[in-house]
């Protein structure tokens, strides 16, 4: 099945089945979940020009949707830590759109890396400070213990310009939710700590679920703020989405004092000679 970049006749690959994820071994189901994932991120603020970070894009999943769904013409950074997916989204995604990069880091995660050189709460994310609008994590929480989801945290804080916004998606439960985590698509029925309930013995970070709260405390904790939660359905929420979804805000930077105001004209105005 071709599909092309939007408004255009340039073919976008699509990666061999292999390297994809969730049992989508046909075009039209992956085609279908990329332009849903681009349609999530637009109909939540992401704009034509914004610059934007991909957290664990995998085989660039999202920027097919945005590619070939999608006005964006912004610039796209995904990375992740499976090097041949990275390697593959590089060789034919990269090439065939401006603005699109793909980069690989060697951090260890149990179920995808689990041989990978770097603890994840060591990780510097290989993007500048200060840089994107939007950062996107699309199923990487759900595959996170929480000392690594705080790390992360931290980050996206780092490289969000001030008043950019993370959207991302969890697991998430509270004393209200709990039963329906238990009986839900992933049965969250193993407890690893008293905020986290995973799924399946022999791989916790197969489906992974945070208490609502412990979360909140890590989202304030790294200088972000919650603008809005939708509650998915794989626990019978109400959607629009499959995982639970948050969006973050960096909050804007506070506007200088009255004395580093007067600081800046001295200096301004001894650097004029
Ligand atoms: C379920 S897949 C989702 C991929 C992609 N976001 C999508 O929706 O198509 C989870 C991804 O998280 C990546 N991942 C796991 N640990 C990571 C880490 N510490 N940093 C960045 N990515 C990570 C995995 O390699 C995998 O590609």
């Amino acid at each position: 099945m071709a599909a092309t970049i939007k408004g255009t006749d340039v073919e976008v690959p699509l990666a061999p089945t292999a390297l994809r994820f969730m049992n989508e071994n046909d075009d039209e189901r992956f085609l279908a979940n990329a332009a849903q994932l681009a349609s999530a991120v637009q109909r939540l603020g992401l704009r034509p020009d914004d610059e934007v970070l991909d957290v664990g894009c995998s085989i660039g999943r999202l920027a097919t949707g945005l590619m070939v769904n999608t006005d964006f013409r912004g610039r796209y950074v995904g990375f992740d830590v499976m090097p041949r997916q990275v390697r593959w989204a590089r060789r034919h995604l990269a090439p065939i759109a401006e603005g699109y990069h793909f980069r690989h880091i060697d951090v260890r995660n149990d179920r995808y890396n689990p041989g990978g050189a770097l603890e994840a709460e060591d990780v510097t994310f290989p993007a500048r400070s200060d840089g994107f609008h939007v950062a996107v994590l699309f199923s990487i929480f759900t595959h996170f213990y929480k000392e690594d989801v705080d790390r992360y945290l931290r980050e996206l804080r780092r490289v969000l310009r001030p008043g950019g916004r993370v959207i991302a998606t969890w697991f998430l439960y509270d004393e209200d939710s709990y039963e329906a985590a238990l009986t839900s698509a992933y049965p969250m029925v193993h407890r690893l700590d008293d905020v986290t309930i995973y799924n399946d013995p022999d791989d916790p970070l197969r489906a992974i679920a945070f208490d609502e709260g412990h979360v909140r405390a890590q989202v304030a904790a790294a200088g972000l703020e919650i603008e809005l939660v939708e509650y998915g359905r794989w626990n019978g929420g109400p959607g629009p989405e499959w995982q639970d979804l948050m969006v973050l805000r960096r909050p804007e930077d506070p506007p200088p004092s009255f004395l580093d105001r007067v600081k800046g004209k001295v200096r301004r105005t001894f650097s004029r000679g």
